[in-house]
Formats: C-alpha cells, structure tokens, sequence
C-alpha cells in the first residue's frame, strides 16, 4: 500500500511545491512508482512537472466531487515518469463546497486515494498555503507530514498553528498521522541566519530535522517556467543532487 504524504506549511513561497515536484521526480527516477496530487488551485506543481504542456483535463476537484473512478483523474508523465491529479483553479471553490457537507467533510480525499494508493510507492499531496478543509483533508488522508522550513527570520513563526492544526488531525480523524520531517529549504551557506535557523530547527524538531538542506539555487527557481523539474533543467546543479540526497534518505526513513 502507497504512503501518503502530505506536503505542507501553511505559509506560502517555504518551499512546498518546489520540494513535491523535485522529490517525487528524484524518487520516480529511483524506480518508485509515483503520484502527485495537486492540491493547491494555484496549481504550481501541475505546472513544474509539465502537465499543463500535454493538456489537463481531469483535476484534483474531480477527484474530490466527481463520481468517475479515481484513476481517470490521474495523468501519466514519460519525463519525469511519474503521475499527477492535476490541479486547476476550479479548486480555490473546494473549500467551500466541502464546508457545506453535513458529514464525512475531512475524509473525502482519503476515501477517494484508497482507491488508488495500492498503485504507487509514495503519494505525494503538493498542500495550499493555509489551514482550511483542503489541508484538514490531506491530513486525514496522509500518513505523515514532511513540513518544508524556509532558512529566513520568520521561519517557526506559525509553525506552532501547523502543529496544533496536525495535533487536531490526529485527535479527530486519523490517529497514526505522523511527521515524516523537517526539510530545511532556501539554505544561503554565506549567511550567519541561514546557519541559526538551521541550528534552531535541529534543537526543536531534532532528528526529525532531514540531513539533507536544500539550498537556494537559482536552477531551482527556474526549472517550473520550462515546465521541467530539476533532474531535467538541471541534473548537475546543487538543487538536483540536494533533492536526490533527500529521495535516499525519505526511502531509508521508509525501509
Ligand atoms: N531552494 C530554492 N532556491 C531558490 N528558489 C527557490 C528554492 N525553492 C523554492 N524556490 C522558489 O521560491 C518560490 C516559492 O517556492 P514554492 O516551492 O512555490 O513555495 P510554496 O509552494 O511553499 O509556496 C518559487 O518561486 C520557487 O521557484
Ligand atoms: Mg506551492
């Protein structure tokens, strides 16, 4: 049965879609069989993996509200050889549509990758910037959470809320949702407040702080605009060989 991960931080611009795209690239191209799901409207990872280039027809939102089988929902990608329920703006109405269910609101998404989550090794949920039933959702669909930390001055900042929100998850609806880890993102080597941020995040979160750090690399901000993920832009960049070095060790963590 595939793991399920949700990609979360309810801050925007840490990092997710960044790491749902270049991770679940280093682990396709690692012979894992993966899923992405889009689940954010402004459908940036739909966009990184160059889904929009061959046509999106069936969305996340289909998944969600539709009754065709969940798999007629999934696109197949040759480069990078994964899959992706892509996201459309359609999305940014779910939440609202969602609210207004009188019951089983938070597990329309589990129930609707049960149907499909014996087909992959990993699922990876790309979660939008707020706490709202789109993120409640992939948290009771998830197994686990891989939160993305940003190297900047606010970084905890609101990290609080996104542990109570998953404290809640687990609470409420699903019990064994863990977090998969802390990636530190946007690492400048040359600043001191890159440095504390990692060491603060490393005394808070210890060893479910990831020993990989992404640093922040250029490559990495222009790939999404050429619709590539960065093993095709660019396999020797540092962005590459540090999201290669976190698929190793998300698969050891999974062993
Ligand atoms: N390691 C990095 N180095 C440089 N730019 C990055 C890096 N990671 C992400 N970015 C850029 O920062 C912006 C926000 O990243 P993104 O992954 O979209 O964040 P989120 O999904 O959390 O909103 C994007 O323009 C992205 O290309
Ligand atoms: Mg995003």
């Amino acid at each position: 049965m595939g793991k399920i991960i949700a990609v979360a931080n309810q801050k925007g611009g840490v990092g997710k879609t960044t790491t749902t795209v270049n991770l679940a690239a280093a682990l396709a191209y690692l012979k894992k069989r993966i899923l992405i799901v889009d689940f954010d409207p402004q459908a940036n990872a739909t966009q990184g993996v160059g889904a929009y280039n061959i046509g999106v027809n069936k969305s996340s939102y289909d998944l969600l509200f539709s009754d065709i089988p969940a798999k007629d929902t999934v696109k197949q990608l040759s480069i990078p050889p994964l899959s992706i329920v892509p996201a459309t703006i359609e999305l940014a109405g779910a939440d609202l549509e969602m609210s207004e269910y009188k019951v089983g609101k938070e597990l329309i998404l589990k129930n609707r990758l049960n149907e499909i989550r014996d087909d992959y090794d990993f699922i990876l949920i790309d979660c939008p910037p707020s706490l709202g039933l789109l993120n409640t959702n992939a948290f009771t669909a998830a197994d686990s959470v891989l939160i993305p930390v940003q190297c900047e001055y606010y970084a905890l900042e609101g990290l609080t809320q996104l542990l109570s929100t998953i404290r809640l998850v687990q609470r409420l609806f699903n019990r064994k949702l863990v977090i998969e880890g802390v990636l530190l993102t946007m690492f400048n080597a040359t600043t001191n407040l890159s440095l504390e941020v990692q060491q603060e995040v490393r005394r808070y979160f210890k060893e479910s702080t990831y020993t990989t750090h992404i640093p922040r690399s250029v490559k990495l901000s222009e790939a999404p605009s050429r619709g590539q993920t960065i093993f095709e832009y660019d396999i020797k960049s540092a962005g590459a060989i540090a999201y290669a070095s976190l698929a190793k060790e998300v698969i050891k963590d999974n062993e």
